[in-house]
Order: C-alpha cells, then sequence, then structure tokens
C-alpha cells in the first residue's frame, strides 16, 4: 500500500549536521513491513499503479520517535512533585516498582505502558524493567504481541534498595541467563544487561553484568550515570579506589558502543573522553534532570568531548512519554544553559529518532524514511481547534511548522502509528493484539 502524505525527516550525522528533507505531497509504499518506495507521490504511484493509496490529510509523517531511556514500571508514578532523587526512589519510586512481584498486576502494567508509548509516537524503546523476573516475561511477551520491537532486561540490584527489590549476584546470573534465552533476538525483541546504577551493585553483581556481556557479545547494557551530586558523591563513598562514577562500570567492562548511560549531567573531562573512546553512547533526559533538579545537561561538553547522546523520557522522573515534549526540553534546558548549543528544529527531529536508533545499534533500521528500512511511522496531524492547528495555518516553511509540533503537539496529536508496516494505533481505535 501507499501512503500519500506530506513527509518529513532528518538526515546527518549528528544534531549540529542535521538538516530536513521534506516532500509536501509524497508517497511511501510499505512492503513486507519496510519502506519498499518513498517519494513524490505521483512517481511512486507511476511505478506501482495498482497499489491501494491511504490519503493521510493535513500534519506530517515522520519517523518513528525512538526513546533511548524509558522506565517500565514507572508509569503510576509520573509526576510525584517535589522530590529529589535518592528521596524519589527511596519513598516513591521503588515502593512503586516492589507491587510489580504482583505478575498479574505487572502484565496490565506493561499493556499500560506500550500503549502509552505508541500512542505518544514512540515506535522502538530502550526499557528498563522490572526486578522481577515474571513481570519482565510479561512485558517481552505483550511487546511481541503487539510488533513493538522492544529492547529491555531485568534490572538488578543487590543493595541500599528495598529488601524485596534485591537479588544476589548469582541468582541475578541465573534469572539473566533464562530470559536472554527465552527473548533475545526472537520476534523483533533484544535484551539488555541493567544493574540498576552503581549504588545498588555491589562489585559481585556488576562482575556478573560483565560475564553476560562477555558471553553474549550481541547484548545491550543500560544504567545510570551521574545523574544528581549526592548519588555522585555516594558512589565515590562506596568506590573508593575508583576514578569516577564511569571508572566503577568500566572496571567490570561495561563500557562499550553497546552502552547506553542515562543522564550524565555531572560528568568530569576524563568521563567524557572515555566515553568517547568507548563510542559509548549516552541518554540524555531534560524533563526528567528538570523535575528531580537533577541539573542542567552539558550538552556542549558532550559535543565537544565527542560523546554521542540521544533523548529518554526517562519516565516516570520524565514528566511524559512523548519525545516531542522530551525534545522541546531539551531545546528550553539549552536555552538557559550558560554555554547552551542552540538546537534548530532539524537537531531536534534528528535527536528524537536517528539518534535513538543508533544508540539501540539500528541506525540502518529505523530513525528515517529512507528505502529499505522498517517502516515505523507516526502521522502527527493537530486536532480540530487546537492551538497547533491554528500554528500551522500560519507557518511559512516546514521549519516552523515542525517547531510548533515539538512546542504544542501532545498525545492528542497523535493521529496514527505504524510499526514494521503495521498499524498499531489510530486516534479512537487501538488496533493492537
Ligand atoms: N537511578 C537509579 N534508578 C533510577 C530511576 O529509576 N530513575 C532515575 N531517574 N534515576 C535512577
Ligand atoms: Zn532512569
Amino acid at each position: 500500500m501507499i501512503l500519500r502524505a506530506s513527509l518529513l525527516h532528518a538526515v546527518g550525522e549528528g544534531p549540529l549536521t542535521a538538516r530536513l528533507e521534506a516532500l509536501s505531497d509524497g508517497g511511501l509504499r510499505i512492503e513486507g513491513g519496510r519502506i519498499a518506495d518513498v517519494g513524490p507521490f505521483a512517481e511512486v504511484r507511476d511505478r506501482h499503479p495498482g497499489a491501494p493509496v491511504r490519503r493521510l490529510e493535513g500534519g506530517l509523517l515522520l519517523p518513528g520517535f525512538v526513546d533511548a531511556h524509558v522506565h517500565y514500571p514507572q508509569t503510576g508514578v509520573i509526576g510525584a512533585l517535589g522530590l529529589d532523587l535518592l528521596d524519589w526512589l527511596e519513598r516513591v519510586t521503588l515502593p512503586a516498582e516492589a507491587r510489580f512481584a504482583d505478575a498479574g498486576f505487572a502484565r496490565r502494567e506493561a499493556r499500560t505502558f506500550l500503549r502509552a508509548l505508541v500512542q505518544s509516537g514512540t515506535t522502538r524503546a530502550l526499557v528498563f524493567g522490572s526486578h522481577f523476573p515474571a513481570a519482565q516475561a510479561a512485558l517481552f511477551e505483550e511487546a511481541a504481541a503487539l510488533g513493538f520491537p522492544l529492547t529491555s532486561g531485568l534490572v538488578t540490584g543487590d543493595r541500599n534498595l528495598r529488601a524485596e527489590l534485591h537479588t544476589a549476584p548469582e541468582r541475578a546470573y541465573a534469572e539473566n541467563r533464562a530470559l536472554i534465552e527465552r527473548f533475545h533476538g526472537k520476534n523483533g525483541l533484544r535484551y539488555a544487561v541493567m544493574p540498576r546504577f552503581a549504588l545498588a551493585a555491589s562489585e559481585a553483581l556488576l562482575q556478573v553484568s560483565g560475564a553476560l556481556l562477555r558471553e553474549h557479545p550481541d547484548l545491550h547494557f543500560q544504567t545510570h550515570l551521574n545523574e544528581n551530586p549526592s548519588e555522585v558523591a555516594a558512589v565515590a563513598r562506596l568506590f573508593p579506589s575508583a576514578r569516577d562514577y564511569l571508572d566503577v562500570y568500566d572496571r567490570f567492562g561495561l563500557v562499550g558502543p553497546g552502552a547506553v548511560f542515562a543522564h550524565d549531567v555531572h560528568p568530569n573531562p576524563r568521563e567524557l573522553a572515555r566515553l568517547a573512546a568507548a563510542s559509548a553512547w549516552v541518554a540524555h533526559c531534560p524533563s526528567s534532570n528538570a523535575f528531580l533538579g537533577s541539573g542542567l545537561f552539558p550538552m556542549r561538553a558532550h559535543l565537544e568531548a565527542g560523546v554521542r547522546f540521544a533523548l529518554g523520557s526517562d519516565v516516570g522522573a520524565g514528566t511524559r512519554f512523548s519525545l516531542l515534549g522530551e525534545a522541546m526540553d531539551a531545546y528550553k534546558t539549552q536555552r538557559v544553559h550558560p554555554e547552551g548549543v542552540h538546537l534548530d528544529p532539524a537537531a531536534l527531529l534528528w535527536l528524537a529518532t536517528r539518534a535513538g536508533a543508533a544508540a539501540l545499534g539500528q541506525a540502518d533500521e529505523a530513525g528515517g524514511l529512507e528505502a529499505g528500512r522498517s517502516a515505523d511511522l507516526v502521522w502527527l496531524r493537530p486536532p480540530p481547534g487546537s492551538t497547533l492547528e491554528a500554528v500551522l495555518s500560519h507557518a511559512g516553511s516546514v521549519e516552523h511548522a515542525l517547531g510548533a509540533a515539538f512546542a504544542l503537539a501532545r498525545e492528542d496529536a497523535v493521529a496514527a502509528v505504524w510499526i514494521r508496516g503495521r498499524p498499531v494505533f489510530e486516534r479512537g481505535m487501538l488496533q493492537a493484539e
């Protein structure tokens, strides 16, 4: 089938070199879950005269968004105001995550979580999982049923959490192995090893994480890094012989090209150089960084050091699933940062699409509208009578239209979503299952 729409994506090697490519009357042919052809509508139709056409009137058809850091068990804690990271974890978030010991509850929450992602236009994600294997299996199963290409894994910790969330290293090894065997590489699912953060991990648990990565070199890795000054100081006390926070992970072989470190708000120059040398990724989570008062992301320092970063919603410290909103928060926080980077609409779209795909090791698979890629698509259309509709009616350029979408579009502007060519969401009707 051919989708006829106003097509837009971002190309380039990074946020500062990103530029937009737009086709106001474009055609995009989907076959076998992939973008089989793309170009001006008349040309695509002439090449495939028999193909059925669906016209997407108004709005913009974009590549699906890729969220590089979001927590499955935290949908219910969005909006718990007034706390810094460590108090927020102890008082709000860890108690909520303990409820995932109930597998039935976890499965319902998995459905809610996946629905929240797709109805926000997110079509791929690196998802921080649950501490409970049955809950994690439920997320993988629900993602497979929906056709959502999830990268996720069991979250592990063996100290400084709550007793019911602790997993001894040997058990963590066995539970990870069992989940990897069941889910990794099947139905579009990929597995990531995830010690929660250095503060919750013994050396033995970090060793287990490294062993899993050595045994399965195609696994991903994700954890938290340099989020909050009190957390950074506590990690330094817990690992007195480490050079810095990143070094705690590095000593166990956890810093490589398949690694994504969430936050990195307070890095030192050595850590930035090491992240760049290892080709590791950072997930920049602007709404979370502001919400928990963690600080302003030093984007310029990351760019100057050559450290690559993508966008993470970090729900539930992040305040919504929409990467449009997250990109706007990245823009605004750079505006108020004394050494902030100017991000134009192309940079924001690049960060919300290509960067996440590359961080997940899927740079050739997702993030753009080129023929050959997975047909992961989001149709943004302003709700009738909305402010966005009014602004778009005045937009004189595609840059302005996209800037308005970042400023104003939220869940209700996501009209339809396709993942791997399958319609998974239309406003007013969830076509999953
Ligand atoms: N560090 C360790 N766990 C978490 C979490 O759940 N959210 C955030 N933002 N930081 C963390
Ligand atoms: Zn997080």
